[in-house]
Order: structure tokens, then C-alpha cells, then sequence
């Protein structure tokens, strides 16, 4: 959810909220002003539409979807939902996710008709030996960035998991939401990089430009691209053309590249100013996560109430979001009271002041 923003995102008048997502910086300008190309882009498809003979110039700039001659890699928007469809159709009646987990996802799986089998995720990233045990041949996993606690998958267990795979047969799906925000660290490697036949590798611009653009893509072993664009051939009549034009234009003009650096450094400083708020003013709490992405995993100091923190924080004016809700209702009890904070919609002033009266809403929650 994003927050109503003030012209300058520091107006006193309006609360902080910890999104999932960009927020009023250039980020997000930067994809309403795409978005504003592509509105021109539409005023010219219509001309082009009037003058069907122009047609013939624009189409051979059409991304290659479908092509007999594309490369492994697709171009795919709705690519998950596909390879769903496409998992349930080759048999498979169980998919593997990560627990905690994001659970936006989760509904459309099951209505794929997969049945989810949650897997433990501990300070190495994914319990690889919990997923063998659970009989899924097919899992999705957050490796580089484990989404919510921010844990990175360990060597040890990167390789366990291509293994895993290989012994049953299986297909890893990588969902890397947030690869173009690494801060202190290297990247991490792909696991698609290591196995291309096993991996499919998912990605999308909704962290990096907007959620609203829906464009992502996929890059998956050969077989499994082809059997995509066959199903889908079969099962919608394409996916929107001049949204792709507009990413193609801005990632050939090197506008895309410019974008995330600028980012990256926004980002790293708004990372900053919450971490160190966050350790002024919640001390006793354990924060995750910090080295990438756009938001933090704070577990919250032992015995402090998750919801009653969340209701407290609200009426300071801050809205946060709790962790339990993203864990199975089997492991939800157990799980540390913890709170996501995504931090990349919110000037550093404000990041400071959120943090201040959230330890305020802490503070108070554990005097009673
Ligand atoms: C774990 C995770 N995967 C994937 C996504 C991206 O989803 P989509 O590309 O459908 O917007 C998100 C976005 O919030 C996410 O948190």
C-alpha cells in the first residue's frame, strides 16, 4: 500500500506508511512518465491503426514471444500464472513455498489447483531437507533476498537445492522481486545461472519501476519457453504490445540503468536512516534483511505483542504491517512477533520520525 503523499513526502499532515513498494520519488515518476509514453504511444498506435500500410514498419519491433527462433528466455507478463497452469497440466498436484512467505501469490496457486506445501525457512534461506520430506517436485524460493526475513540462501544450501532437483526430477522457480537493490554486498548469483534446465527464472520491473506496470519475464529451460508459448497461444490473446515497447525503449536508451542507479543510492540512504532510527529507538529489536531490497524484517524484543504493536503504531500514525499473517497457519503461533517495513516510499525525515514513534508504540505496549 502506498501513502498519500505531501508534493515534497515530508508534510507533516500525513501518516507514515511502510509500503510494499516505490513510492513519490523518481522511481515512481519515472514509470508515471513511461506510463505518459505510453499514452502517446497509443495516440500513435491510432494513427498507425488509420494507416494500416505504417503497421508493417512497427511490427518487426515486436518482441519475440512466440517466434520459432526465440531464445530461451521469454518476454512473458503473466509468465507465473502460466507456468502454474502449465505445472498442473504435466501432473504435478503439489507446489513447494517458502514459510514465511509472500501470500498475495498464494491464492492464485491454489486455484491453479496445485496443493501449496510449506516449507521452513531458517537463518540459511530454505530447510532443503524439509522440502525433500514434503514430496513437491516443483518449489518456489526467494534465494537471493528471502522474502519476508531478508535471509540469503547459503552456498551449502544453493547447492543442495540444484540437487534436490536433479534427484526428483524437479523445477526450481527463482523469483528474484528484487535483484536491482543490492547495497553492501555482491550480487548473488542466479541459481538459474548454475542449472538453466531445472530453474526458471522469474523477475519483473514492480519493485523497480511500478507494481502497476505488470511487466516481468521469465527465462526458462527451452523446453519449458516453448511449452509456455504454446499454452499460451491457447489461453489469451497476448499480452500488451506498446507497455513492452515502452521498457524496450527505456532499457535501449540506457534510461532504465540510469533509473536504478539513482535508486540504489536513494534507496541506501533512506535504508540508513531507518536502520539507524530503528536502532535508536527499538534497541531490543533484531532487524533482517538490510544489505538488499526495500524493506526490513524487524522482529520485535521477545514478549511484545505483533498485533497489539501493529494497533498501537496506527494510532501514533504509523502504519506497519505484522509478519504472522505471511506464515502457515501451522507455524504462525510460533513464529517471533516481527513487522516488514518497506521503506523505498519514504523521505529519510520521515523513515526517522516513523521509527521514533513506532519505538514509542513498542515502548508502551511493554509497560502495559
Ligand atoms: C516475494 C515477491 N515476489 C514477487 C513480487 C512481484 O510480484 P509482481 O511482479 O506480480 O508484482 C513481489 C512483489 O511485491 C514479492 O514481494
Amino acid at each position: 500500500m502506498y501513502s498519500p503523499k505531501s508534493p515534497d513526502g515530508d508534510g507533516p499532515d500525513v501518516a507514515p506508511v511502510f509500503g510494499a513498494g516505490p513510492g513519490d520519488d523518481p522511481g515512481y515518476l519515472a514509470s508515471l512518465r513511461t506510463a505518459t509514453e505510453l499514452g502517446r504511444l497509443r495516440a500513435m498506435m491510432l494513427v498507425l491503426l488509420a494507416a494500416p500500410v505504417l503497421i508493417l514498419v512497427i511490427m518487426p519491433l515486436i518482441v519475440q514471444d512466440g517466434r520459432e527462433d526465440a531464445p530461451p528466455w521469454l518476454y512473458a507478463p503473466l509468465a507465473a500464472a502460466a507456468l502454474l497452469a502449465l505445472l498442473r497440466a504435466g501432473g504435478h498436484r503439489e507446489l513447494a513455498v517458502e514459510d514465511p512467505t509472500s501470500v498475495r501469490q498464494l491464492p492464485m496457486m491454489e486455484t491453479a489447483g496445485l496443493r501449496l506445501v510449506r516449507v521452513p525457512v531458517d537463518e540459511e534461506g530454505l530447510d532443503v531437507a524439509a522440502l525433500a520430506a514434503g514430496g513437491a517436485r516443483t518449489v518456489l524460493v526467494t534465494p537471493a533476498h528471502q522474502y519476508p526475513t531478508g535471509v540469503v540462501l547459503s552456498a551449502a544450501r544453493r547447492a543442495a537445492l540444484i540437487a534436490w532437483a536433479r534427484d526428483v526430477d524437479g523445477l526450481i522457480l527463482e523469483d528474484d522481486y528484487d535483484a536491482e537493490f543490492r547495497y553492501d554486498r555482491d550480487p548473488v548469483g542466479c541459481l538459474q545461472g548454475v542449472d538453466p534446465d531445472r530453474v526458471v527464472l522469474l523477475g519483473s520491473v514492480s519493485k523497480s519501476l511500478a507494481p502497476a506496470l505488470r511487466l516481468g519475464w521469465a527465462v526458462a529451460p527451452p523446453s519449458t519457453a516453448a511449452r509456455l508459448r504454446d499454452h499460451r497461444a491457447v489461453t489469451d490473446l497476448g499480452a500488451p504490445i506498446l507497455e513492452q515497447h515502452a521498457l524496450t525503449e527505456f532499457l535501449r536508451g540506457g534510461g532504465y540503468d540510469r533509473h536504478l542507479r539513482t535508486m540504489r543510492r536513494r534507496y541506501r540512504a533512506r535504508r540508513d536512516a531507518l536502520a539507524a532510527a530503528l536502532d535508536a529507538h527499538l534497541p531490543d529489536a533484531r532487524v533482517h534483511g538490510v544489505s538488499a531490497g526495500i524493506h526490513l524484517y524487524v522482529e520485535l524484543p521477545p514478549g511484545c505483542d505483533e498485533d497489539e504493536t501493529v494497533a498501537r503504531a496506527a494510532r501514533a500514525g504509523v502504519a506497519v504491517t505484522g509478519a504472522r499473517s505471511l506464515w502457515s497457519a501451522e507455524r504462525a503461533a510460533a513464529a517471533p512477533p516481527a513487522l516488514v517495513l518497506g521503506y523505498a516510499g519514504l523521505s529519510e525525515t520521515r523513515l526517522v520520525k516513523a521509527a521514533e514513534l513506532l519505538g514509542q508504540a513498542v515502548t508502551h505496549g511493554a509497560d502495559g
